[in-house]
């Protein structure tokens, strides 16, 4: 199957069996591989994307369900080489240390603050548990995400 989507703002293309996971087809035919890949069935967020505008798990959906649709994932936040402001809090608040969840947390994040740009520890608390994170504990991550919230309003 033939799947031509956006990417990032840009368009891309790529053939792939009709069974292939979305999150494959971006890290193997598209060579996006910031999405990462965890559980596999949805229980992680490792893979979590902006699918739309709106938080998804690449891994529950198939690439050619990706037809016509706008993503964006961790390489997209990036801008003229410069750090996305949430990426600039996520490193000043220590919201990483391995980074296996970090894509996924960034895009969940974002797409949180859209929705809330005035969140509440309790918002960010809620939002951010759709993503796993086996390392920090989640203190600096919602240090980080408190910070970037006035920075992207
Ligand atoms: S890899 Fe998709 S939710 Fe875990
Ligand atoms: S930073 Fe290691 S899993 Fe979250």
């Amino acid at each position: 199957m033939t799947v031509r989507l956006k990417v990032n703002g840009m368009a891309r293309e790529g053939r792939c069996p009709p069974r292939k996971l979305l999150v494959d087809f971006l890290r193997e035919d598209l060579a996006l591989t910031g999405t990462h890949v965890g559980c596999e069935h949805g229980i992680c967020g490792a893979c979590t994307i902006l699918f739309n505008g709106e938080a998804a798990r690449s891994c529950l959906l198939l690439a050619v369900q990706a037809d016509g649709a706008e993503l964006m994932t961790v390489e997209g936040l990036v801008r003229d080489g410069a750090l996305h402001p949430l990426q600039e809090a996520f490193r000043e608040h220590h919201g990483l240390q391995c980074g296996f969840c970090t894509p996924g947390m960034l895009l969940t994040a974002l797409d949180l603050l859209r929705a809330h740009p005035e969140p509440t520890e309790d918002d960010i608390r809620e939002g951010l548990s759709a993503v796993l994170c086996r390392c920090t504990g989640y203190h600096g991550i919602i240090k980080a995400v408190q910070a970037a919230a006035p920075r992207l309003r």
